[in-house]
């Protein structure tokens, strides 16, 4: 079918998505096999100190900054829910409060382990505040025992995005 809107249409092009893979795997050889296992480790690891008296559901980050430093974050439930901290939240904050933003400016996000169950990615918040520290990012899904469970970027699981450039922030 085609009509006057069917070039509107938007759909990743096997191009864009070739380019994202190329992306991908150039991260992982530039940060390294070793480092991204270390990072993975540190998430489930520190999925132990979630607070989750209410959902039980334990979350666990681990954040690499392009400075090449490593911000730990997990989830802390509220009674009333909504004041719920996300683990990825967490982790990013905790590198702002650090001073990681000084050190290395708004874009500070080069990867994050993320520790959930198997097979689990950040929530849609979640992505849309990572967005807010990086133009992309590599995401490694992690299991409770600090495997690498799946590999994938920021700009998959965020397609689309409204970003700080949209508000003329650099
Ligand atoms: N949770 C996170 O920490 N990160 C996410 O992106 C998904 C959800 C937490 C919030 C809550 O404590 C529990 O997981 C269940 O939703
Ligand atoms: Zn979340």
């Amino acid at each position: 079918m085609q009509n006057k809107l069917s070039k509107l249409i938007w759909v990743p092009s096997q191009s864009v998505l070739d380019e994202e893979l190329k992306w991908i795997e150039k991260q992982i050889d530039s940060i390294g096999v070793k480092r991204l296992e270390q990072l993975s480790t540190r998430a489930s690891k520190q999925r132990d100190n979630a607070y989750v008296p209410y959902s039980g559901y334990k979350v666990g980050v681990s954040l690499l900054t392009t400075s090449g430093n490593i911000y730990l974050g997990n989830n802390a439930e509220r009674a009333s829910y909504s004041e719920t901290d996300h683990a990825e939240e967490s982790a990013i904050t905790n590198a702002i409060i650090n001073g990681e933003v000084k050190k290395s400016g708004r874009k500070f996000i080069k990867a994050m382990a993320v520790s959930h169950k198997e097979n689990t990615a950040p929530c849609g918040r979640c992505r849309q505040i990572i967005a807010e520290h990086c133009d992309n990012a590599l995401i490694l899904v992690v299991n409770t025992v600090g495997k690498i469970k799946g590999i994938t970027s920021l700009k998959l699981l965020l397609g689309y995005a409204f970003t700080p450039s949209d508000l003329g922030i650099k």
